[in-house]
């Protein structure tokens, strides 16, 4: 059968069911556990006959989400989690153990620099954090005992974009897996499985929900690593409960048109700081996609403007320490994603007092520019 287009799955990642009650939407399993007519028939699940048995384990909306990303990142299966820490978390778990080395690129969310500097090591896994683009550096930072590489597909928030088949490459040179979360990106800009990653990771509590109103993740890879993952969500208590998982699963069926929109949008803005005297530097990719280039936008706001005056002057546009749903919004990577970082690592990527990350949203764009630009002239340009 001839496979459906990205827009068309998106929509349609659940099943043509038809419910006892005949709802069009998907309804929500709101239940810890599934019943039984009797011992035979619970026996029935351990058989592999009956899906469900008690929701940590799984739950008809959370599949529906790990299955829905799965197809959109051309995986074979996908687990949807309680947040994307605990995707990522979930991940490494699934892959790694005691005694086991991971590199990881050195300019990742904070709050995964912070997972892997300081909870890892803990059990017994050594880390080590390298510049990704310099392949000489990582190559030379492979033990033995490596495992893992783990990189973000476009970074946050300077916004570098992996070069996904060199770390492909290196690591089946070396037999190590690979890991890219791809939080950024999405599936409607990059598929890195498609380039031979084995595991990706998403933060659905951005892009893939879309409206900033549930905190998700999603791992997805071969039907074996999902397996295994789906094991440690169940141990660990990591999965997604069923309304969130529908929310998120709701948001997935508009992915592409709020990326298409979004990306145009990011684009415009990128030009527009481009020329603009308030704004010394802008880091928009230009190689993300064929689609385009994502819908972040991150500007080292000149000298002489108060960033303090430019956050408080924004007018209808939001100060959120989030990114990727429908409003446009702001954040302040220092005091907020990366403050968990290093002062010195933090100084050596550049992120300082000046750098603004800005998640653009779907509203029209020139009232997104002119929202801008009278808070760069308030703030002092
Ligand atoms: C790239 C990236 N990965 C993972 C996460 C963590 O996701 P969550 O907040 O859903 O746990 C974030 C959060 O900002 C992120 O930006």
């Amino acid at each position: 059968m001839r496979e459906k287009k990205f827009a068309t799955k998106s929509v349609h990642f659940t099943e043509k069911e038809i419910s006892k009650n005949r709802s069009k939407s998907k309804p929500i399993y709101q239940t810890s556990a599934f019943v039984f007519q009797d011992l035979d028939d619970m026996e029935s699940f351990y058989r592999g006959e009956k899906e469900y048995l008690y929701t940590r384990y799984g739950n008809p909306n959370s599949d529906d989400l790990g299955k829905g990303v799965a197809s959109l990142e051309q995986a074979e299966d996908g687990v949807a989690t309680s947040a994307g820490m605990s995707a990522i978390l979930v991940a490494l778990l699934a892959l790694l153990e005691k005694g086991d080395h991971l590199i990881a690129a050195n300019d990742l969310y904070g709050g995964t620099y912070q997972l892997l500097a300081e909870e890892l090591p803990k059990l017994g896994i050594d880390v080590s954090f390298v510049p990704f683009q310099e392949r000489e550096v990582v190559k030379r930072a492979i033990r033995k005992e490596t495992k893992v590489l783990y990189s973000e597909t476009v970074t946050n928030p300077l916004l570098r974009v992996e070069d996904i088949h060199q770390v492909v490459e290196l690591g089946k040179e070396h037999g190590l897996s690979t890991v890219i979360d791809n939080t950024f990106a999405t599936p409607y800009f990059v598929q890195p499985l498609t380039c031979g990653v084995d595991v990706v990771v998403h933060s659905a509590t951005k892009y893939i929900g879309g409206h900033s109103d549930v905190t998700a993740g999603v791992v997805v890879g071969s039907a074996e690593i999902i397996q295994q993952v789906r094991q440690k969500v169940a141990t660990l208590g990591c999965n997604l409960s069923p309304f969130e998982a529908w929310l998120a699963s709701r948001g997935l069926k508009t992915l592409a048109l709020r990326m298409e929109r979004q990306g145009e949008n990011a684009q415009a803005l990128a030009t527009f700081f481009a020329d603009h005297p308030g704004v010394s530097q802008v880091f928009y990719p230009t190689t993300v996609s064929k689609r385009g280039n994502g819908a972040i936008v991150t500007i080292r706001l000149a000298e002489k403007v108060e960033a303090a005056t430019f956050f408080e002057s924004l007018d209808w546009v939001k100060i959120a320490p989030t990114l990727a749903g429908v409003e446009t919004t702001v954040s302040y990577p220092i005091q907020t994603s990366h403050r968990t970082v290093p002062e010195s690592l933090r100084q050596e990527l550049g992120i300082d007092k000046q750098l603004v990350r800005i998640s653009v949203g779907i509203e029209d764009i020139e009232d997104i520019m002119a929202a801008f630009d009278k808070a760069i002239k308030k703030a002092g340009s």
